[in-house]
């Protein structure tokens, strides 16, 4: 493990394995330094076992990132289920894995991501109390989705105060890849907003219900990320951006939900050198897990949930400001910045 692509001093890594359910999963704990290490649980396909773990170190260490970034008393950690999985024992899986989150006691807690839903998480809840995602109790937490789109739209706004000098978003084109559980909402806030759409997605149909609710316009997969626009949101799985993406786009902004967007720091040289913004990733999809948070800690209000998204616009603006002024990539720069909060925690615990 300690020479796995993705290792990076996490405190712990858990493989699960139970027989009756057919359950395989790894819980990642990247860093517990500033609270309990908080992250979704993502059920995929994976080619091979070591595909799995790899995924679940680094989602673990960029949400160790995320939480520090967003200011929460919460560490990094993230779970990952190799599916497939047998419909009929679905719920029956999700309370096993639930039995080994409480096995941690509270190290790791658990919410969803990828292909998990809110019903899953109840199962897992019959089993722990260390999930959340579950109820959403005063509009505080349950789905995680809303608050990481209205993040997004957030972050798109300060993105294009930077780098267009624009404060609305009327009649900005927006080409969204992805218009799941968190593009789809976005597109229905940013076409609330009057931006125009163009959106793709593996999935037929619910693009045909994205387009029919939004006025998007659909196009092919291959299209979407060198579509004539103003913004690409990457809203579906990780590493849309590689360098040859990255020479393609002609959007001037990239600023989406999808967690590891840049398939490696070279992909992130090519934006900059032609002048296209990033913001990253992390900064950015905080939005559900602080809702998520806040029904995990209690003691937040639908209000404070929301204003705490809400902060996630001026803390992008801040960060493009202070890359600029550094002459630095925002990413290196966040990236930094994390770092240092999750060392002063370590240190002083
Ligand atoms: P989802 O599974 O609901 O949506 C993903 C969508 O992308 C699906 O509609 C899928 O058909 C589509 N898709 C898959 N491959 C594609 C491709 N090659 N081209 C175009 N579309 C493709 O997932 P969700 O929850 O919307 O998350 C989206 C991304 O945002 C993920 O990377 C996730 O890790 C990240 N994220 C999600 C958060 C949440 O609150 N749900 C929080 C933070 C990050």
């Amino acid at each position: 493990m300690f020479d796995q692509d993705g290792y990076r001093d996490h405190e712990s890594v858990t493989w699960i394995s139970d027989a009756a359910t057919g359950l395989r999963a790894v819980i990642a704990v990247h860093s517990s330094a500033l609270g309990p290490a908080m992250g979704g649980c993502r059920l995929w396909h994976y080619d091979a076992p070591g595909a799995a773990l790899t995924d679940a170190l680094r989602l673990s260490h960029g949400m160790s990132l995320k939480n520090a970034m967003a200011g929460l008393p919460l560490g990094g950690g993230k779970a990952v289920i190799l599916g497939p999985v047998n419909d009929a024992q679905r719920g029956a899986l999700f309370e096993a894995f639930g039995r080994s989150v409480d096995d941690l006691s509270g190290r790791y807690v658990t919410a969803e991501d990828v292909g998990v839903s809110v019903a899953d998480m109840a199962s897992v809840a019959r089993r722990t109390r260390h999930v959340s995602g579950v109820t959403a109790a005063g509009g505080v937490g349950g789905d995680p989705s809303p608050f990481t789109a209205r993040g997004v739209l957030r972050g798109i706004e300060a993105a294009v105060q930077h780098t267009l000098g624009r404060s609305d978003l009327d009649g900005l084109r927006v080409a969204v890849q992805g218009v799941g559980h968190v593009g789809g909402a976005l597109c229905g806030f940013l076409a609330e907003r009057g931006a125009r759409l163009i959106v793709a997605d593996t999935n037929a149909k619910r693009l045909g219900q994205i387009c029919d609710e939004t006025g998007a316009e659909a196009v092919a997969l291959d299209d979407v990320l060198e579509a004539d626009v103003d913004v690409v949101a990457p809203c579906a799985l990780g590493g849309a951006i590689t360098s040859e993406t990255a020479a393609g786009l002609r959007a001037k902004i990239v600023a989406g939900a999808a967690n590891n967007q840049l398939a490696d720091p070279a992909a992130g040289s090519v934006l900059r050198k032609r002048g296209i913004t990033y913001v990253p990733d992390y900064v950015i999809n905080a939005g559900g897990i602080i809702a998520v948070g806040a029904e995990y800690l209690g003691g937040g209000s639908e209000a404070s949930v929301l204003a705490d998204v809400d902060a996630i616009g001026p803390r992008i603006a801040t960060l493009l400001a202070q890359a600029d002024a550094d002459d630095e990539a925002p990413e290196i720069l966040a990236d930094r910045r994390a770092e240092q909060i999750i060392a002063t925690a370590r240190k002083a615990r």
